[in-house]
């Protein structure tokens, strides 16, 4: 948990949940507080499986960033980061080889005050405040330019971030701009809750989650495939994201799906 000696700025409210922080606590972080956790609970009465949902999605970015680096990618712009801890891009990606970069994204004041904190003595990274729907801005941001070098390849991320943008937003029209910006043999990785589950509690964890200041929404498995336009999908396309490359057996389901593809031509 947050040590409250720890020195927090102001826009760090103790007494209202924060999504990013609720997040934290599902996947085990320590960043967070009584009334987040308070909220968590919440949350697993409605759906019980959502602590495996995070779980196996930051299962999955772990799989994809593995992957991105094998491929010979050591740059990572990574969209709705949210607070970088429990196991985040940069300590996987840096975990294969400490000169890879990754610049993080998001619109949230209060994970930018975390991340500050967590990021300050760990070379090779950058935390901007940012809405990365305004992709232009993100592209010109100046600790995006001098962290990455856009004429090689960049893994860009938007794992469990895009059901946070609604469609009047025009996600695929953002995506589009970043795929522009980007050099041949670059990757974007995706996740996003799976529109057509069974799931039990889905809407009722909605409910709990729009106390928030977000409200996320679910989108089917040909609309995530859609988000991909301009690049080739990799083996083995859009999945469940435990269905994913999965390295170990028996891995639970978990409704998100997600894929990674790479971009090769102009
Ligand atoms: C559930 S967290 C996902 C964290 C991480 N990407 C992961 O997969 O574990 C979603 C994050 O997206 C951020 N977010 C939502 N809309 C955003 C936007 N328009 N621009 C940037 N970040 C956004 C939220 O603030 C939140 O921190």
């Amino acid at each position: 948990m947050v040590d409250r000696e720890v020195e927090l700025p102001p826009i760090v409210d103790l007494t209202k949940p924060n999504d990013a922080r609720v997040y934290d606590y599902l996947l085990g972080g320590a960043h967070n507080f009584a009334v987040d956790r308070e909220l968590a609970k919440q949350a697993v009465a409605a759906m019980p499986i959502i602590r495996q949902v995070a779980l196996s999605n930051r299962a999955f970015m772990h799989r994809v960033v593995r992957v991105c680096v094998q491929a010979g990618v050591r740059q990572f712009l990574d969209l709705g980061s949210g607070i970088p801890g429990v196991g985040n891009v940069h300590e996987v990606a840096q975990a294969v080889d400490p000169r890879c970069k990754v610049a993080y994204v998001d619109i949230d004041p209060v994970v930018h005050a975390h991340g500050q904190l967590i990021l300050a003595d760990t070379p090779n990274t950058a935390l901007i405040h940012a809405d990365m729907l305004d992709a232009p801005a993100v592209l010109r941001h100046s600790a995006v330019r001098g962290l990455l070098d856009f004429d090689e390849p960049i893994a860009v991320l938007a794992l469990l971030s895009l059901h946070f943008v609604p469609d009047e937003r025009d996600p695929e029209g953002a995506l589009a701009t970043y795929r522009d910006a980007l050099a041949v043999g670059s990757l974007l990785g995706l996740s996003h809750p799976a529109g057509d589950t069974t799931a039990a509690g889905v809407s009722e964890a909605i409910d709990v989650f729009s106390q928030g200041h977000l409200v996320p929404v679910a989108r089917d498995w040909r609309r995530l495939t859609g988000f991909f336009g301009g690049f080739e999908l990799l083996e083995p396309g859009v999945t469940r994201v435990p269905r994913w490359r999965p390295d170990r057996e028996g891995a639970e389901d978990a409704p998100v799906n997600g894929g990674l593809g790479v971009k090769t031509s102009r």
